[in-house]
């Protein structure tokens, strides 16, 4: 029999139908320790690192950037990549439970992580600098369940920034899975080996995942809101920031509907008769 928890603790959605459940506080209750021992398994730190490959480092370097504020830190990979190419990196999250465990994950490669417990919707109420770019990434923007509450994450996003700083997003392909239903069944990059992770149910407003982990049969899920990608570019827009470029998987040029991620990198800095439909 498939156990839907582990022995620490169990996903809670209160007694609500889970499909119900859309609230930008959910990830509080998703990302419960048994959840979070096991996110690594889930993203598979070796098979992500070569499918990013040197993505993120390079457009870092690209934009001149250093001081790095990783605001979804989850087990800190991103968080340890960066320090280990020797950017100076803040690891925010508003999961104690994931900043404990990416704070565990740097010892093992001798990096004290410097960490805040910040929820996006207001950072600048726990974090007092400014930084060259702010990173977003594993699809972590699709908790927010509300347009004022994602309107005000990326206004905190872009008040942390300095003038030109540089804000990177990704977000799975929702656009594929909404339009096209379950058939889209990729192998998303993000997945480790023993994990399977397939979307459960799909409406305009929720896109619930469920990830089974092969070792113990245990079962977790997330519910996400599904973010269509025009929709987070014009987000972006309209909070300030300037010029937006969005990659697919990692390429430049690429087939919408055959990507599993987009990464948007959004820049704030102003530049005269800028156009403003860059992808
Ligand atoms: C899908 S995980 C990704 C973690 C990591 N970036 C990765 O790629 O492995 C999403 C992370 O975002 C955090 N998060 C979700 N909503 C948040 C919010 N409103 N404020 C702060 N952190 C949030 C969660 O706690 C979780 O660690």
């Amino acid at each position: 029999m498939k156990t839907e928890y582990n022995q620490q603790q169990k996903q809670d959605y209160g007694g609500a139908n889970p499909i119900e459940v859309r609230d930008t506080e959910t990830y509080q209750k998703e990302y419960i320790q048994g959840f979070v021992d096991k996110w690594d398994d889930l993203i598979g730190w070796d098979s992500r690192a070569q499918s990013e490959h040197t993505f993120f480092i390079d457009a870092l370097k690209e934009r001149g950037a250093k001081k790095v504020l990783d605001v979804a830190t989850g087990t800190g990979f991103h968080s340890i990549r960066l320090i280990q190419h020797g950017f100076e990196v803040t690891s925010a999250d508003g999961s104690p439970h994931m900043l404990a465990k990416a704070f565990e994950n740097a010892r093992r490669y001798d990096i004290v992580l410097r960490t805040v417990n910040a929820d996006w919707r207001w950072l600048n109420r726990d974090v007092h600098d400014e930084y060259d770019a702010i990173i977003c990434l594993g699809n972590s923007f699709t908790h927010l369940f509300s347009e004022r509450d994602r309107r005000k994450a990326l206004a905190e996003f872009y008040a942390a920034l300095r003038h030109n700083g540089v804000l990177i997003l990704d977000q799975r392909n929702y656009d594929a899975i909404l339009d096209r239903g379950f058939s889209s069944k990729h192998t998303y990059y993000y997945c480790g080996e023993n994990v399977k992770a397939e979307p459960e149910y799909v409406d305009d407003g929720l896109a619930r995942f469920r990830y089974e982990f092969a070792d113990d049969n245990s079962v977790y899920h997330l519910n996400m809101f599904p973010l269509r990608k025009d929709y987070t570019r014009r987000l972006m827009y309209e909070v300030g920031f300037q010029r937006i470029k969005t990659f697919g998987d990692f390429q430049e040029t690429y087939h919408q509907e055959e990507q599993d991620f987009f990464i948007h990198i959004a820049e704030k800095m102003y530049i005269e008769d800028e156009d403003e439909d860059e992808q």
